[in-house]
Protein backbone atom coordinates (compact mmCIF):
# COMPACT_ATOMS: atom_id res chain seq x y z
CA UNK A 1 0.00 0.00 0.00
CA UNK A 2 1.26 3.47 -1.05
CA UNK A 3 0.94 5.86 1.92
CA UNK A 4 0.78 9.32 0.48
CA UNK A 5 -0.14 10.92 4.03
CA UNK A 6 1.86 14.53 4.62
CA UNK A 7 2.42 15.88 8.51
CA UNK A 8 2.39 19.49 8.82
CA UNK A 9 3.06 19.90 12.42
CA UNK A 10 0.97 17.80 14.27
CA UNK A 11 -1.76 17.30 11.74
CA UNK A 12 -1.57 14.25 9.15
CA UNK A 13 -2.94 15.25 5.88
CA UNK A 14 -4.27 11.87 4.32
CA UNK A 15 -3.32 12.58 0.93
CA UNK A 16 -1.44 15.46 -0.10
CA UNK A 17 -4.19 17.22 -2.10
CA UNK A 18 -6.15 20.17 -0.44
CA UNK A 19 -8.64 22.44 -1.96
CA UNK A 20 -7.69 26.18 -2.04
CA UNK A 21 -9.42 28.90 0.39
CA UNK A 22 -12.14 30.56 -1.71
CA UNK A 23 -12.60 28.27 -4.44
CA UNK A 24 -14.52 25.07 -2.85
CA UNK A 25 -16.63 27.03 0.18
CA UNK A 26 -16.43 24.59 2.86
CA UNK A 27 -17.66 21.86 0.55
CA UNK A 28 -21.52 22.29 0.46
CA UNK A 29 -22.19 22.40 -2.69
CA UNK A 30 -19.41 20.22 -3.65
CA UNK A 31 -20.34 17.48 -1.85
CA UNK A 32 -23.50 16.84 -3.38
CA UNK A 33 -20.93 15.62 -6.88
CA UNK A 34 -17.77 14.23 -5.47
CA UNK A 35 -16.73 12.02 -2.46
CA UNK A 36 -15.09 14.58 -0.14
CA UNK A 37 -13.14 12.08 1.83
CA UNK A 38 -11.05 11.47 -0.60
CA UNK A 39 -9.76 14.69 -0.17
CA UNK A 40 -6.11 15.31 1.91
CA UNK A 41 -8.67 18.50 3.38
CA UNK A 42 -10.44 21.20 2.88
CA UNK A 43 -8.87 24.72 3.35
CA UNK A 44 -12.35 26.35 3.87
CA UNK A 45 -13.40 30.17 2.58
CA UNK A 46 -11.32 32.95 3.76
CA UNK A 47 -12.93 34.39 7.24
CA UNK A 48 -12.87 37.54 9.19
CA UNK A 49 -13.45 38.57 12.67
CA UNK A 50 -17.11 40.06 11.86
CA UNK A 51 -19.26 39.07 8.49
CA UNK A 52 -18.50 40.64 5.98
CA UNK A 53 -20.58 41.26 2.44
CA UNK A 54 -17.66 41.30 -0.01
CA UNK A 55 -17.21 43.70 -3.16
CA UNK A 56 -19.82 45.22 -5.18
CA UNK A 57 -20.13 43.36 -8.48
CA UNK A 58 -18.69 42.66 -11.48
CA UNK A 59 -16.37 40.92 -9.10
CA UNK A 60 -15.17 37.97 -11.21
CA UNK A 61 -13.80 38.64 -15.34
CA UNK A 62 -12.29 35.49 -17.34
CA UNK A 63 -8.86 36.10 -18.58
CA UNK A 64 -6.81 34.10 -20.79
CA UNK A 65 -5.99 30.57 -19.44
CA UNK A 66 -7.50 32.35 -15.97
CA UNK A 67 -9.64 34.31 -14.03
CA UNK A 68 -9.27 37.68 -12.51
CA UNK A 69 -11.35 38.12 -8.84
CA UNK A 70 -12.53 40.41 -6.32
CA UNK A 71 -14.95 39.08 -4.18
CA UNK A 72 -13.45 40.86 -0.98
CA UNK A 73 -13.42 38.40 1.46
CA UNK A 74 -17.45 37.73 1.35
CA UNK A 75 -17.90 35.43 4.22
CA UNK A 76 -20.01 34.59 7.57
CA UNK A 77 -17.77 35.23 10.07
CA UNK A 78 -15.18 33.49 12.22
CA UNK A 79 -17.99 32.35 14.99
CA UNK A 80 -20.46 30.96 12.22
CA UNK A 81 -17.57 29.59 10.26
CA UNK A 82 -16.49 27.65 13.53
CA UNK A 83 -19.55 26.96 14.72
CA UNK A 84 -21.84 26.17 10.94
CA UNK A 85 -18.98 25.48 8.22
CA UNK A 86 -16.41 23.13 10.22
CA UNK A 87 -18.60 20.65 11.75
CA UNK A 88 -20.33 19.93 8.11
CA UNK A 89 -16.61 19.24 7.10
CA UNK A 90 -15.76 17.19 10.03
CA UNK A 91 -18.46 14.56 9.05
CA UNK A 92 -16.47 13.79 5.78
CA UNK A 93 -13.57 13.15 8.55
CA UNK A 94 -11.20 15.07 6.52
CA UNK A 95 -9.22 18.15 8.13
CA UNK A 96 -10.55 21.33 8.02
CA UNK A 97 -8.12 24.08 7.64
CA UNK A 98 -9.27 27.65 8.73
CA UNK A 99 -8.27 30.45 6.04
CA UNK A 100 -8.34 33.80 8.31
CA UNK A 101 -7.87 37.69 7.05
CA UNK A 102 -7.45 40.35 9.29
CA UNK A 103 -7.06 44.44 8.74
CA UNK A 104 -5.23 44.54 12.24
CA UNK A 105 -2.46 42.11 13.98
CA UNK A 106 -4.33 41.63 16.65
CA UNK A 107 -7.98 40.81 14.52
CA UNK A 108 -6.04 37.67 13.66
CA UNK A 109 -5.08 36.97 17.12
CA UNK A 110 -8.43 37.03 18.03
CA UNK A 111 -9.67 34.66 15.25
CA UNK A 112 -6.45 32.32 16.15
CA UNK A 113 -7.78 32.17 19.87
CA UNK A 114 -11.00 31.38 18.95
CA UNK A 115 -9.90 28.77 16.46
CA UNK A 116 -7.63 27.06 19.46
CA UNK A 117 -10.61 26.89 21.46
CA UNK A 118 -12.34 25.26 18.58
CA UNK A 119 -12.29 21.32 18.98
CA UNK A 120 -12.94 20.37 15.07
CA UNK A 121 -10.24 22.87 13.81
CA UNK A 122 -7.16 21.23 12.77
CA UNK A 123 -5.18 23.91 11.08
CA UNK A 124 -4.94 27.87 10.67
CA UNK A 125 -3.68 29.09 7.40
CA UNK A 126 -2.95 32.60 7.61
CA UNK A 127 -4.10 34.73 4.54
CA UNK A 128 -1.21 37.53 4.52
CA UNK A 129 -2.58 39.11 1.18
CA UNK A 130 -4.98 41.67 2.87
CA UNK A 131 -4.63 45.25 3.81
CA UNK A 132 -2.90 46.08 6.87
CA UNK A 133 -4.74 49.41 8.24
CA UNK A 134 -2.03 50.28 10.79
CA UNK A 135 0.26 50.51 7.11
CA UNK A 136 -1.67 52.84 4.83
CA UNK A 137 -3.49 49.77 3.60
CA UNK A 138 -0.06 47.42 2.40
CA UNK A 139 -0.54 44.08 2.74
CA UNK A 140 0.91 42.46 5.22
CA UNK A 141 2.49 39.56 3.33
CA UNK A 142 4.97 42.21 1.62
CA UNK A 143 7.05 43.08 4.56
CA UNK A 144 8.90 40.37 5.92
CA UNK A 145 8.95 42.40 9.61
CA UNK A 146 4.92 42.04 9.60
CA UNK A 147 4.68 38.89 7.81
CA UNK A 148 6.80 37.61 10.91
CA UNK A 149 5.11 39.85 13.30
CA UNK A 150 1.52 38.28 12.30
CA UNK A 151 2.99 34.60 12.44
CA UNK A 152 4.58 34.88 15.24
CA UNK A 153 1.60 36.50 17.19
CA UNK A 154 -0.98 34.04 15.77
CA UNK A 155 1.45 30.92 16.69
CA UNK A 156 1.90 32.54 20.18
CA UNK A 157 -2.12 31.94 20.55
CA UNK A 158 -2.55 28.91 19.49
CA UNK A 159 -1.78 25.18 20.07
CA UNK A 160 -2.90 24.23 16.21
CA UNK A 161 -0.32 23.85 13.12
CA UNK A 162 0.11 27.44 11.75
CA UNK A 163 0.77 27.88 7.79
CA UNK A 164 1.38 30.99 6.35
CA UNK A 165 -0.22 31.61 2.77
CA UNK A 166 2.58 33.61 0.95
CA UNK A 167 1.82 36.38 -1.09
CA UNK A 168 3.43 36.31 -4.76
CA UNK A 169 3.16 40.28 -5.08
CA UNK A 170 6.66 40.49 -3.68
CA UNK A 171 9.74 41.05 -5.01
CA UNK A 172 11.65 37.98 -2.77
CA UNK A 173 9.72 35.13 -1.69
CA UNK A 174 12.57 32.98 -0.19
CA UNK A 175 12.92 35.77 2.22
CA UNK A 176 8.65 36.13 3.22
CA UNK A 177 9.35 31.68 3.24
CA UNK A 178 12.21 32.26 6.07
CA UNK A 179 10.35 35.49 7.70
CA UNK A 180 7.49 32.89 8.41
CA UNK A 181 9.40 29.91 9.30
CA UNK A 182 11.66 32.17 11.93
CA UNK A 183 8.55 33.35 13.22
CA UNK A 184 7.54 29.61 13.91
CA UNK A 185 5.00 28.65 10.95
CA UNK A 186 4.51 25.12 10.47
CA UNK A 187 4.46 25.32 6.82
CA UNK A 188 3.94 28.00 4.24
CA UNK A 189 1.55 27.69 1.30
CA UNK A 190 1.81 29.65 -2.08
CA UNK A 191 1.12 31.11 -4.12
CA UNK A 192 -2.41 33.67 -3.64
CA UNK A 193 -2.91 35.52 -6.44
CA UNK A 194 -1.26 37.92 -8.64
CA UNK A 195 -2.69 41.60 -8.67
CA UNK A 196 -4.21 42.35 -11.80
CA UNK A 197 -6.91 44.31 -14.09
CA UNK A 198 -8.63 44.06 -16.97
CA UNK A 199 -10.19 47.27 -18.94
CA UNK A 200 -13.34 47.20 -21.42
CA UNK A 201 -11.96 49.22 -23.91
CA UNK A 202 -15.80 50.71 -24.62
CA UNK A 203 -16.46 52.17 -21.48
CA UNK A 204 -12.66 52.87 -20.81
CA UNK A 205 -13.06 51.90 -17.47
CA UNK A 206 -12.11 48.21 -15.30
CA UNK A 207 -13.98 45.71 -15.62
CA UNK A 208 -14.15 44.92 -11.68
CA UNK A 209 -16.03 47.56 -9.83
CA UNK A 210 -13.13 47.22 -7.15
CA UNK A 211 -11.00 47.77 -10.25
CA UNK A 212 -8.18 45.25 -9.38
CA UNK A 213 -8.70 41.66 -8.75
CA UNK A 214 -6.64 38.50 -8.30
CA UNK A 215 -4.79 36.30 -10.57
CA UNK A 216 -5.60 32.58 -10.61
CA UNK A 217 -5.53 29.67 -12.93
CA UNK A 218 -2.94 28.35 -15.25
CA UNK A 219 -1.93 31.22 -16.68
CA UNK A 220 0.13 31.89 -13.03
CA UNK A 221 1.30 28.09 -13.02
CA UNK A 222 5.25 28.70 -14.27
CA UNK A 223 5.36 31.58 -11.75
CA UNK A 224 4.08 29.55 -8.77
CA UNK A 225 5.77 26.56 -9.72
CA UNK A 226 9.29 28.86 -9.86
CA UNK A 227 7.90 30.05 -6.43
CA UNK A 228 7.20 27.23 -4.56
CA UNK A 229 10.96 26.36 -5.99
CA UNK A 230 12.21 29.43 -4.06
CA UNK A 231 10.77 28.81 -1.19
CA UNK A 232 11.51 25.50 -1.22
CA UNK A 233 15.22 25.51 -1.45
CA UNK A 234 14.39 28.73 1.59
CA UNK A 235 13.06 26.67 4.30
CA UNK A 236 13.25 23.40 6.24
CA UNK A 237 9.37 23.27 6.94
CA UNK A 238 7.23 22.01 4.14
CA UNK A 239 5.73 23.60 1.49
CA UNK A 240 2.45 23.84 0.30
CA UNK A 241 2.26 25.01 -3.60
CA UNK A 242 -0.52 25.96 -5.29
CA UNK A 243 -1.51 28.33 -8.64
CA UNK A 244 -3.40 26.92 -11.85
CA UNK A 245 -3.02 22.93 -10.73
CA UNK A 246 -5.31 21.21 -13.49
CA UNK A 247 -4.15 17.90 -13.58
CA UNK A 248 -1.27 15.08 -12.77
CA UNK A 249 1.78 16.67 -14.77
CA UNK A 250 1.08 20.19 -13.42
CA UNK A 251 1.06 18.24 -9.98
CA UNK A 252 4.02 16.60 -10.42
CA UNK A 253 5.70 19.82 -11.28
CA UNK A 254 5.15 21.35 -8.04
CA UNK A 255 6.52 17.91 -6.51
CA UNK A 256 9.52 18.21 -8.44
CA UNK A 257 9.93 22.01 -7.37
CA UNK A 258 9.69 21.05 -3.69
CA UNK A 259 6.13 21.21 -2.81
CA UNK A 260 4.89 18.68 0.16
CA UNK A 261 1.50 19.09 -0.45
CA UNK A 262 -0.70 21.06 -3.04
CA UNK A 263 -3.73 23.09 -3.00
CA UNK A 264 -6.12 22.99 -6.20
CA UNK A 265 -8.43 26.47 -6.58
CA UNK A 266 -9.63 27.96 -9.84
CA UNK A 267 -9.65 23.93 -11.77
CA UNK A 268 -12.82 23.44 -8.86
CA UNK A 269 -15.11 26.08 -10.75
CA UNK A 270 -14.59 24.06 -14.40
CA UNK A 271 -14.04 20.59 -13.18
CA UNK A 272 -15.37 19.90 -9.83
CA UNK A 273 -13.46 16.40 -9.96
CA UNK A 274 -10.32 17.78 -10.50
CA UNK A 275 -8.83 16.79 -6.83
CA UNK A 276 -10.21 13.12 -6.04
CA UNK A 277 -9.05 12.56 -9.07
CA UNK A 278 -5.78 13.83 -8.64
CA UNK A 279 -5.57 12.20 -5.36
CA UNK A 280 -6.32 8.83 -7.06
CA UNK A 281 -3.88 9.69 -9.62
CA UNK A 282 -0.71 10.93 -8.03
CA UNK A 283 -0.96 7.44 -5.76
CA UNK A 284 -1.23 5.55 -8.69
CA UNK A 285 2.02 7.53 -9.81
CA UNK A 286 3.74 6.45 -6.79
CA UNK A 287 2.93 3.13 -6.93
CA UNK A 288 4.21 2.75 -10.57
CA UNK A 289 7.25 4.53 -9.92
CA UNK A 290 7.90 3.05 -6.79
CA UNK A 291 8.06 6.11 -4.59
CA UNK A 292 7.45 5.57 -0.78
CA UNK A 293 6.51 9.17 -0.87
CA UNK A 294 6.00 12.18 -3.44
CA UNK A 295 8.94 14.20 -1.74
CA UNK A 296 10.89 11.83 -3.00
CA UNK A 297 10.03 13.57 -6.54
CA UNK A 298 12.17 16.44 -5.52
CA UNK A 299 14.31 17.88 -8.18
CA UNK A 300 18.16 18.76 -6.80
CA UNK A 301 18.19 21.50 -9.24
C1 LIG B 1 -12.78 33.21 -6.34
C2 LIG B 1 -11.56 33.08 -5.49
C3 LIG B 1 -11.62 33.35 -4.13
C4 LIG B 1 -10.48 33.23 -3.32
N1 LIG B 1 -10.57 33.47 -1.98
C5 LIG B 1 -9.47 33.32 -1.18
C6 LIG B 1 -9.56 33.51 0.22
O1 LIG B 1 -10.64 33.77 0.78
N2 LIG B 1 -8.42 33.37 0.96
C7 LIG B 1 -7.21 33.05 0.38
O2 LIG B 1 -6.21 32.93 1.09
N3 LIG B 1 -7.11 32.82 -0.95
C8 LIG B 1 -8.21 32.95 -1.74
N4 LIG B 1 -8.12 32.72 -3.09
C9 LIG B 1 -6.81 32.31 -3.67
C10 LIG B 1 -6.73 30.78 -3.87
O3 LIG B 1 -6.89 30.10 -2.64
C11 LIG B 1 -5.39 30.38 -4.53
O4 LIG B 1 -4.33 30.82 -3.70
C12 LIG B 1 -5.20 31.00 -5.91
O5 LIG B 1 -6.42 31.06 -6.61
C13 LIG B 1 -4.16 30.26 -6.77
O6 LIG B 1 -4.54 28.92 -7.05
P1 LIG B 1 -5.34 28.49 -8.41
O7 LIG B 1 -4.58 29.09 -9.55
O8 LIG B 1 -5.33 26.98 -8.38
O9 LIG B 1 -6.70 29.06 -8.28
C14 LIG B 1 -9.25 32.82 -3.91
C15 LIG B 1 -9.19 32.55 -5.28
C16 LIG B 1 -10.31 32.65 -6.08
C17 LIG B 1 -10.20 32.33 -7.54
Amino acid sequence: MVDLSVRIGSLVLPNPVLVASGTFGCGEEMSELIDLRRLGGIVLKGTTLDPREGNPTPRIVETPSGMLNAIGLQNVGIDRTLSEKVPFVKRFGIPAIINISGRTVDEYVEMARRIDACSDADAIEVNVSCPNINKGGLAFGTDPAVLGDVTARVRAATAKPVITKLSPNVTDIARMARAAEEAGADAVSLVNTFVGMVINTRTRLPVLANRTGGLSGPAIRPIAVFMTWQAAKAVKIPVIGMGGIQGLDDALQFFIAGASALQVGTANFYNPHVSVDLAAQLKHYAKEHGLATLSDLRGDF
